[in-house]
């Protein structure tokens, strides 16, 4: 099965498709790892800064979602990466059809949005955290390109990995 998927990123259209994102943000293996679904929530309705939104589909079926934005100085101070360069472009990443987990959707999935992303943008760098206990994800950024840069203590959200892209 892993081979003969079609996998694709098709424009997120806020009024159809968020309804499909909340489910997904609630459902728990997101939550597991993304964390409270009301803020989650909350900041998936405001406009990507920068950046962007897509659904994942597997042919024509919606599993997932991807969103990369340029994050605030601000947060990145908070994080302690503050020394990350200007438009430095962070990913968050969901496969919100459980059944669909585990088999290259993720991976593949980032790697058309690093082609994408280097192609249509001024981007230095591209980013992505999670939590170092989530080794699923860490395995899916690895092979979509990214690399460890360092572990770093997140204020909400405990000790996670920093892995990046230099484009
Ligand atoms: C993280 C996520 C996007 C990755 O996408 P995916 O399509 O599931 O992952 P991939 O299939 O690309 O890669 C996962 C790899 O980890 C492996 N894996 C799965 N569970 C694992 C575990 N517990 N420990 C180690 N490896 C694991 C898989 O076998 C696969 O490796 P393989 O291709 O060599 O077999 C997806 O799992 C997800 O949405 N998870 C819930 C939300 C989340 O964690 N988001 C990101 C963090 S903020």
């Amino acid at each position: 099965m892993k081979q003969n998927l079609k996998i694709s990123l098709q424009p997120f259209n806020k009024q159809k498709d968020f309804a499909l994102l909340e489910k997904w943000i609630k459902s728990p293996h997101v939550k597991e790892w993304w964390g409270d679904p009301v803020k989650n929530i909350q900041e998936m309705s405001d406009p990507a800064i920068g950046g962007g939104e897509a659904l994942i589909k597997v042919h024509s079926r919606p599993v997932g979602y991807v969103r990369w934005q340029i994050p605030s100085r601000e947060d990145l101070q908070a994080a302690g990466l503050d020394d990350l360069p200007n438009s430095v472009v962070d990913i968050d990443i969901a496969i919100g059809e459980e059944s669909y987990l585990s088999q290259g959707i993720g991976s593949q999935a980032l790697q058309l949005l690093i082609n994408r992303i280097a192609k249509s943008e001024n981007v230095p760098m591209i980013m992505m955290c999670t939590s170092i206990h989530n080794a699923r994800a860490i395995k899916s950024f690895e092979k979509a390109g990214f690399t460890r840069d360092r572990i770093f203590t997140d204020p909400e959200h405990g000790d996670m990995w920093l892995l990046t892209v230099t484009l």
